[in-house]
């Protein structure tokens, strides 16, 4: 096996009293997707901004090419090549998607006191690079990122992360939010970045997501690792189970579905009091 790119040795962290991780071990390979998934206030999030150096670990270690790192902040983890599109926004609505593309990055025209900010060039790289990724609607870099849609967005994201290099891409919950038809381009993108050799840590609540794009499945239950396997080793109920953290939810869901087909797409109604 080769070395993984990222990998986490029976990590802890707590919040003064509070522990929310719990000796954590898990291993990031090159061109594989690693899916975690486990129910709210499991954990996730916390875990992915422990490696994007939001957090530190209270105890246990994180190896980058089978060497030891410490990540004192974002900045430390992002220089390394992890770049994290985290759960809630983080894009800038009143930006152009050149601008939004180049933040902190700026290419420059000209030299010293005269360096200016070279738009025409900025918004031909990202219009480009979000291109390359088969997002062909995006045509004008001076669009504002506010009038993306959220599929566009997260798209816009990814693309950015694999175009300064990025080796690691961590997702937490890209789809959440999405319909049935943009949740399909993301999810097509993470394909994209896979293939071109990166390693993608995908955080989602829903098993099909999970298992379009997964190599490896880790289920968070209350800090802890509850189940770790690999794609093709469970089933889609023996999945949706674990998530739901053990309770037998896949007949519920089996039921709700069934009930949806023969009403023409209509979720059951409560009964009216
Ligand atoms: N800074 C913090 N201080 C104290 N507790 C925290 C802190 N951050 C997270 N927690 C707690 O840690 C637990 C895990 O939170 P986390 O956000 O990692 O869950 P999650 O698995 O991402 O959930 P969701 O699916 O809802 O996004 C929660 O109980 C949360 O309240
Ligand atoms: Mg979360």
């Amino acid at each position: 096996m080769t070395t993984p790119i990222l990998s986490l040795n029976n990590v802890s962290k707590s919040f003064g009293p509070i522990d929310v991780l719990h000796d954590i071990s898990l291993s990031l390979h090159a061109g594989e997707v690693l899916c975690l998934l486990g129910d709210n206030g499991a954990g996730k999030s916390t875990l992915i901004k422990t490696l994007s150096g939001v957090h530190q670990p209270t105890s246990g270690t994180i190896e980058m090419d089978g060497a030891p790192v410490r990540f004192d902040n974002p900045r430390m983890a992002s220089e390394k090549g992890i770049a994290t599109v985290h759960q809630f926004g983080g894009t800038f609505p009143l930006m152009s998607i050149g601008r939004s593309f180049f933040v902190g990055v700026e290419p420059t025209k000209g030299w010293g006191p005269f360096k200016v900010y070279d738009r025409k060039r900025a918004n031909e790289i990202a219009v480009k690079a979000v291109r390359d990724f088969g997002i062909t609607r995006i045509e004008d870099g001076d669009r504002l990122v506010g009038g993306l849609s959220g599929g566009e967005r997260q798209s816009l994201a990814i693309a950015r992360a694999v175009h300064f290099g990025a080796r690691v891409l961590i997702l937490d919950e890209p789809t959440a939010a999405l319909g049935v038809k943009q949740a399909t381009h993301v999810l097509r993108i993470v394909n994209e970045a896979k293939r071109r050799g990166l390693a993608v840590i995908f955080i989602t609540h829903q098993v099909m997501h999970a298992m379009a794009v997964g190599d490896h499945f880790a289920v968070l239950i209350r800090g802890a690792i509850a189940a770790d396997f690999r794609k093709g080793e469970k089933t889609r109920e023996e999945i949706t189970d674990l998530m739901a953290g053990g309770a037998s939810m896949a007949s519920l869901e089996a039921e709700i579905e069934g009930y949806m087909a023969s009403h023409d797409g209509h979720p059951p109604q409560m009964a009216r009091m």
